[in-house]
């Protein structure tokens, strides 16, 4: 069975494919077609981290394709109530699909093992899979394509970079993290990308603006995850020159647009000048996790669990 837990889940080619079936049932919705591609069936939310995009996104495009959606709070007592090996095969044995936004990474990977059904990853300390998709389908949507694109993200080296930088690496698409040495990643996970890429295609540096420097497109997250609330003073003086503001944007090329995966913090890791700008293209990236969502479904359940069949 194939769970969706990063990004390293899938192929080069999986991800082409998701985002294809992401774009046509996009176009198809627009134009007031909404196939019954998932009749029927039910996804569960399993959440234990606040969200509006995420959990919006899901409910809403499993109801455009004929299925219904199931919310579940803490209450159910994933890894507290009783042991995840009565939990998961029970609560799975009802569901089509479980999307698990979680504290621990760890104990969505620990919760695999018991599911009987696929399981996608809706946000972890470690990893934002479905994020990384609607920021590269707004990334494709916005340059025409991939090839030619450019990203620089200052900040936090964060579970959305993670799984942003994941991606490049698997669609050859130049990043360049602007970050303090301390906030950046593990020099071996860089190393590790580059291999799989087969170029230097992910690269890190503490300097801010040579990071930005001829750019496509800049993004960046809050400074404090969720789960990182007592480090946040920390972090605010930590990371003070990396927000992305006009000087950032002035050292990017002509045309260069400004993405978040949102929430946001203006004044902290944005100026509202520059978020607020005709150059920011949030509203766009954040309405594309539905649709890069519904294709990740669609081709989890209607075409890699033929793979397994
Ligand atoms: N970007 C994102 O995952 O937003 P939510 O936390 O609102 O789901
Ligand atoms: N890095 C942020 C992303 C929120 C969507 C967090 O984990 O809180």
């Amino acid at each position: 069975m194939r769970h969706v837990l990063s990004l390293f889940d899938l192929s080069s080619e999986e991800i082409r494919r998701v985002l294809e079936i992401s774009s046509d049932l996009k176009s198809k919705l627009n134009a007031g077609n909404r196939p019954g591609l998932l009749e029927h069936q039910v996804m569960g939310l399993l959440f234990e981290k606040p969200s509006l995009r995420t959990r919006v996104s899901f409910e809403t495009l499993i109801r455009q394709l004929g299925g219904s959606a199931l919310f579940l709070g803490e209450d159910v007592g994933w890894g507290k109530r009783e042991p995840l090996c009565d939990f998961m095969p029970i609560l799975t044995s009802y569901l089509d699909v479980l999307v698990i936004r979680a504290k621990s990474h760890q104990q969505v990977v620990e919760s695999t093992e018991f599911s009987k059904c696929p399981i996608i990853n809706g946000l972890t300390d470690v990893s934002h899979p479905c994020q990384a998709l609607a920021d590269i389908l707004t990334i494709q949507e916005l340059a025409g394509g991939l090839s030619d694109v450019s990203i620089a993200y200052l900040g936090d080296a964060n579970n959305v970079t993670y799984s942003l930088a994941v991606a490049c690496s698997k669609l050859n698409i130049p990043l360049r993290i602007g970050a303090p040495e301390k906030y950046q990643f593990d020099p071996s996970f860089i190393n590790q990308l580059n291999e799989a890429a087969g170029s230097t295609i992910i690269s890190q540096t503490s300097d801010a603006v040579a990071a930005a420097t001829n750019a496509a497109f800049v993004y960046t997250d809050v400074w404090t995850s969720m789960g990182q609330e007592t480090e946040s003073k920390q972090r605010l003086s930590d990371l003070a020159d990396y927000q992305v503001n006009q000087d950032i944007m002035n050292a990017t090329r002509d045309g260069a647009k400004f993405l978040h995966c949102l929430p946001a913090r203006r004044g902290e890791e944005v100026t509202s000048e520059v978020i607020d700008s005709p150059q920011s293209a949030i509203i766009q990236q954040a309405n594309n996790r539905l649709h890069a969502q519904k294709g990740l479904v669609v081709w989890l359940l209607n075409e890699a669990s033929k793979d397994n069949e």
